[in-house]
């Protein structure tokens, strides 16, 4: 099996994306894990749906940023995650995390970067007016949403289209890429870069074995 630990803060339809076109059916991979910083979030009633074990971390005024990360990184190792996945996890990940999982943690970013990092990159980049926005996977490094690109997919801005409409389409897009590139990393298509580059070389000669 290849397990991985999820995180999300929110309503996790990538998740969901993920445990209806990946767990238990293609390519031996298994969701192990969810984990949230929001107690109630609705990615964890997903997960509980699922019978997918469940943690949460909310933040607190006497435990440090630190100290959370390394509570988080001992329920993945327990867990035995292969990979982890941020999907709307709405916090930046330290050193005691990161350090644990090398080449292991990614994240899934609403727009193209470099361009639009930050909390709301659909808004920003429809805001800055771009014909050409899309979603981006990549590995999480200490930054905001800083590390080095897996995979990006495109779509073009409709005339006079609203953030409604661009966010569905976004997301939508989302729910192919993620699964894609979990599916990738489970059959072992994806190398790291070497050191010094921020070169990610993904082989995707082979489909999918997803059925969308
Ligand atoms: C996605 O748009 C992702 O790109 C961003 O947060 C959103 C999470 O959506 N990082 P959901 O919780 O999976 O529905």
């Amino acid at each position: 099996m290849y397990r991985v630990a999820v995180m999300a803060s929110g309503s996790g339809s990538n998740l969901q994306a993920i445990l209806d076109r990946l767990h238990h059916q293609v390519a031996g991979v298994e969701v192990a894990l969810v984990v949230s910083d929001v107690p109630g979030a609705l990615a964890l009633e997903r997960a509980e749906r699922a019978d997918i074990p469940t943690a949460v971390f909310p933040v607190h005024p006497h435990v440090t940023r630190e100290e959370r990360d390394r509570a988080i990184a001992d329920a993945i190792t327990a867990a035995s995650a292969d990979l982890i996945v941020l999907a709307g996890y709405m916090r930046m990940l330290t050193p005691p995390l990161l350090e644990r999982f090398p080449w292991r943690v990614i994240n899934l970013h609403p727009a193209l970067l470099p361009a639009f990092p930050g909390t709301d990159g659909i808004r920003d980049a429809l805001e800055y007016g771009v014909k050409v926005t899309g979603v981006t996977v990549h590995f999480v490094d200490e930054g905001m949403d800083t590390g080095p690109i897996i995979r990006q997919e495109s779509l073009t801005v409709g005339e006079g289209e609203g953030r409604v409409s661009l966010g569905e389409r976004i997301h939508a897009l989302e729910h192919r890429v993620l699964p894609r590139v979990v599916e990738l990393f489970a059959t072992g298509k994806v190398q790291p870069p070497e050191r010094g580059s921020r070169l990610v070389r993904v082989d995707d000669s082979e489909p999918s074995r997803i059925d969308w």
